[in-house]
């Protein structure tokens, strides 16, 4: 179930979070992700925020299909890149063999850890065979909410792998790092790319 609080907190805080990503350089591991795509193929950019992913893979000759539950995200997504983002919660992901990608770059972590496996599972079926997945998410424990009042789930990596394999993926590749986020907290994270089996 979407939590309805987190979703307030990027409403109000559209503009700090632009100021935070939209000055950062293109993601390598967004470049790495691309290069396992080819010309056309269809990406599903999974909790898009302002879509600046989206607006990369447009250019590098992807297609893509820009969702998030924040309004105001969507709004800001459409009117800096006109990119038809549009307004959908993780649970409304209810497609088969649709994309040849999902792009799901810190979003799950705002997922409630009791329904990771069905939205990972509904991704799975969302992708083609041999799709690729990349899941990039918090390391820790347990969960909690930050001084917005966004919900994060975190986990561990085995714990990760056991939830991606259990929906039928296999893992390609995990990078490790840690960085600064909105609430000025450095914390550690997980870049998994998977391949949907
Ligand atoms: C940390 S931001 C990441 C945004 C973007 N993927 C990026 O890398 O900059 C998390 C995004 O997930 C969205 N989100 C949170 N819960 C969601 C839900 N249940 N369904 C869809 N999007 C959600 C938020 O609105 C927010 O835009």
């Amino acid at each position: 179930m979407t939590d309805q609080k987190t979703i307030q907190a990027y409403n109000g805080q559209v503009d700090n979070y632009l100021k935070m990503v939209g000055e950062l350089e293109v993601d390598p591991i967004l470049l790495r992700f691309i290069d396992r795509l080819k010309a056309n193929d269809y990406v599903l950019d999974l909790g898009c925020g302002p879509a600046i992913a989206s607006a990369v893979m447009r250019d590098k000759g992807l297609r893509v299909d820009p969702v998030d539950a924040a309004a105001g995200m969507v709004q800001l997504a459409n009117d800096k890149f006109n990119i038809a983002a549009r307004q959908a919660q993780f649970s409304d992901i209810d497609t088969t063999n649709m994309y040849q990608g999902v792009w799901a770059n810190f979003s799950l972590l705002h997922a409630q850890t009791e329904d990771l496996a069905a939205i990972l599972l509904a991704l799975h079926t969302a992708l083609v065979t041999n799709g690729v997945l990349h899941l990039g998410m918090k390391l820790g424990q347990g969960a909690k909410r930050d001084k917005y009042d966004r919900y994060y789930a975190y986990y561990s990596q085995s714990e990760l792998e056991s939830y991606v394999t259990g929906a039928g993926f296999s893992v390609l590749q995990v990078e490790l790092g840690e960085s600064l986020g909105m609430a000025g907290d450095i914390e550690p994270w997980i870049v998994l790319s998977c391949i949907a089996q």
